[in-house]
């Protein structure tokens, strides 16, 4: 694990940002892990004010989120599936049929883990983006979570619908249920790059480097992954007792 940590998160989405255009660069047909929420939002904009004022082509790029919630589907602007199409799909020149999301709508919901199993399995995510809950998650891994699973659907903790209440409508009904990607996936991504923001997630960045690894902080497990790079700004790293 590589901790870096940033004056502030400009700087971090700078350097993620450059790791991000590098992986592409190298490799056009580059399978990217994406993320949603708040954490990533500057990220998907720089790539997107790249895209317009540079030869970067994403035309042989393949995505495959983290997670989507039950319920939701493309046609709520509540849903994952939307976030993604709004803040970079359409904004770059991906091939929609090259990107991969849960079916928040799909009636079997076994069926549905199964399907994108088989999806992650035939695209082996070549660098995979994480945000970080407060309570530890990773995707919608809450704490608690086998490290041996595989896509599968969560209840969600109090507190990541408490954390997430602010990207819903007041008089939307918030879901309580996700799918979400599996910690045994996430770990098998050749390169994962976490950025973490904020005093709210200095607690949880503090037990995912400094403290031991336990499905209690699902994040802790990226200690043992052979490439993973943490990027913080001052105030999530404050927590940390070694600089
Ligand atoms: C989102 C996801 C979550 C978020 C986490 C942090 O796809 O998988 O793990 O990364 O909840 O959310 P924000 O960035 O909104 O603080």
């Amino acid at each position: 694990m590589k901790v870096l940590i940033f004056d502030n998160a400009t700087e971090a989405v700078n350097h993620a940002f450059s790791i991000v255009r590098e992986q592409v660069v190298n490799k056009p047909k580059s399978v990217l892990g994406l993320a949603t929420g708040g954490t990533p939002i500057k990220l998907y904009r720089k790539m997107v004010a790249d895209f317009h004022t540079s030869a970067i082509n994403y035309k042989m790029v393949r995505s495959i989120n983290l997670d989507e919630y039950i319920g939701l589907d493309y046609y709520s602007i509540y849903s994952y599936a939307y976030y993604m199409d709004y803040n970079l799909f359409s904004k770059l020149n991906m091939d929609i049929s090259n990107t991969h999301i849960q079916n928040g709508k799909a009636k079997d919901l076994k069926k549905e883990c199964i399907r994108y199993n088989k999806v992650i399995t035939d695209n082996p995510i070549d660098l995979q983006i994480l945000g970080l809950g407060q309570n530890g998650h990773i995707g919608f891994n809450e704490p608690g979570t086998s490290f041996d699973l595989e896509t599968h659907v969560v209840e969600l903790d109090e507190s990541t619908i408490e954390a997430n209440k602010k990207y819903f409508g007041k008089l939307v009904k918030q879901p309580t249920k996700a799918f979400t990607m599996g910690i045994k996936s996430i770990m098998k991504s050749k390169k994962i790059l976490l950025m973490a923001y904020g005093e709210s997630k200095a607690d949880a960045v503090k037990r995912m480097i400094e403290e031991e690894v336990t499905e209690d902080l699902p994040a802790s497990i990226l200690q043992k992954h052979d490439d993973c790079i943490i990027l913080l700004d001052k105030e999530a790293a404050s927590k940390l007792s070694k600089r």
